[in-house]
């Protein structure tokens, strides 16, 4: 693939911090960037980070046409930058392009851009342990038009940027009883802007009640669990992993993934299917449920300590969390390659001189 290159004539990072990196807040030296026009993708570029310019009629700002992946690039303890799942993030990419009406973005130039980028700011993957090097893909209409209507033409970028934990402690979460994440039928599966931006006024209102998160129930009986604002969620009740079956609502997180692989290798029972709230307030009077945590690539493994759901509270010891750590730990351990990489998930980073 014919990716033109130019280098930064001089690097930030040194102005960066890695022991103290906000997320979200530090962007890299360099970005991929790529356009559809004509029905075809075209100018492949890895440029200096810059901003963008767009005339206000730009369709994914009124129509919301807009997409994006969170994934990320780990060093081993031996010092080799890898890639997390490349492929599989690829695919979800193409799916939520799919459900938006937008072009496929070919694999092949994902992954190279992908390479090719890590490659050139490999110094940006930071070491510490909890922190990585976040890689944003993301897709947006860039039509000029006002009118509801698929954009004829689109801007794909990678930006990347380095981080550390999303939250840094156990979480407490909202279920949310008046507002509704997605029903089947709609976008949730997709990893679309307006999901989020739909999502920032319940968590306003659950923040100011004092909760990290909203926890999402179904937007029909208000019972079933989805996901939480930022993660999937799993549960342990009487040593059983369980996690909300993926039914066209819920994002089909890759962390969520992992979980799933990492706890059946290691024979515990895994369930995947609808999981009532009260079943959960039940588990917990009766002293079943042993753990709840949510899982994403930002926040990889994040503990819950408190659910409020309809004037009940639940409470938990994330002292006594064996599984959430077990996950934690052997993903981590993966990137870190301190723990055999059986899954085949850690892709090495080529290396190739660029001028
Ligand atoms: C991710 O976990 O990568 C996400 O996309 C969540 C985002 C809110 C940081």
């Amino acid at each position: 693939m014919n990716i033109k290159i130019t280098k930064a004539s001089k690097s930030r990072i040194h102005s960066v911090d890695m022991n103290d990196i906000p997320f979200g807040k530090v962007f890299s030296d360099h970005m991929f960037i790529a356009d559809y026009i004509n029905g075809k993708w075209q100018n492949f570029e890895i440029k200096p980070v810059e901003n963008l310019s767009l005339h206000p009629s730009n369709l994914a700002l009124h129509y919301g046409q807009s997409i994006f992946e969170g994934m990320k690039a780990c060093v081993t303890d031996a010092g080799v930058p890898c890639l997390f799942r490349p492929e599989m993030h690829s695919k979800r990419l193409n799916k939520s392009a799919h459900r938006m009406c937008m072009p496929d973005f070919p694999e092949d130039v994902f992954l190279e851009a992908l390479h090719k980028l890590v490659n050139i700011d490999s110094q940006w993957i930071p070491p510490q342990d909890g922190s990585a090097l976040y890689i944003r893909p993301f897709m947006f209409a860039t039509d000029e038009f006002l009118g509801v209507r698929p954009s004829e033409k689109y801007k794909f970028i990678i930006m990347t940027l380095p981080v550390g934990p999303y939250y840094t402690e156990p979480v407490s979460l909202k279920a949310e009883t008046n507002f509704v994440r997605a029903i089947k039928g709609g976008v949730g599966e997709a990893k679309a802007a307006g999901n989020y931006a739909a999502s920032l006024y319940p968590a306003k209102l659950a923040k100011e009640q004092g909760f990290d998160q909203v926890m999402w129930l179904d937007g029909i009986d208000f019972k079933y669990v989805q996901e939480v604002g930022t993660m999937n969620i799993f549960f342990v009740m009487d040593g059983v992993v369980v996690t909300p079956k993926t039914d066209g609502a819920i994002l089909k997180g890759i962390t969520r993934d992992c979980i799933i692989t990492i706890m059946k290798d290691k024979g515990y029972k895994v369930e995947e299917r609808l999981v009532n709230i009260e079943e959960i307030l039940e588990a917990s009077s009766n002293g079943k449920l042993q753990e709840v945590f949510g899982a994403g690539t930002a926040a990889v493994v994040s503990y819950v300590k408190r659910i409020h759901y309809n004037g009940h509270d639940i409470n938990l010891n994330v002292n006594n969390f064996k599984m959430a750590t077990l996950a934690y730990d052997t993903i981590t351990g993966i990137r870190k390659g301190t723990i055999e990489d059986k899954f085949g998930w850690l892709v090495p980073v080529e290396v190739m001189e660029t001028v």
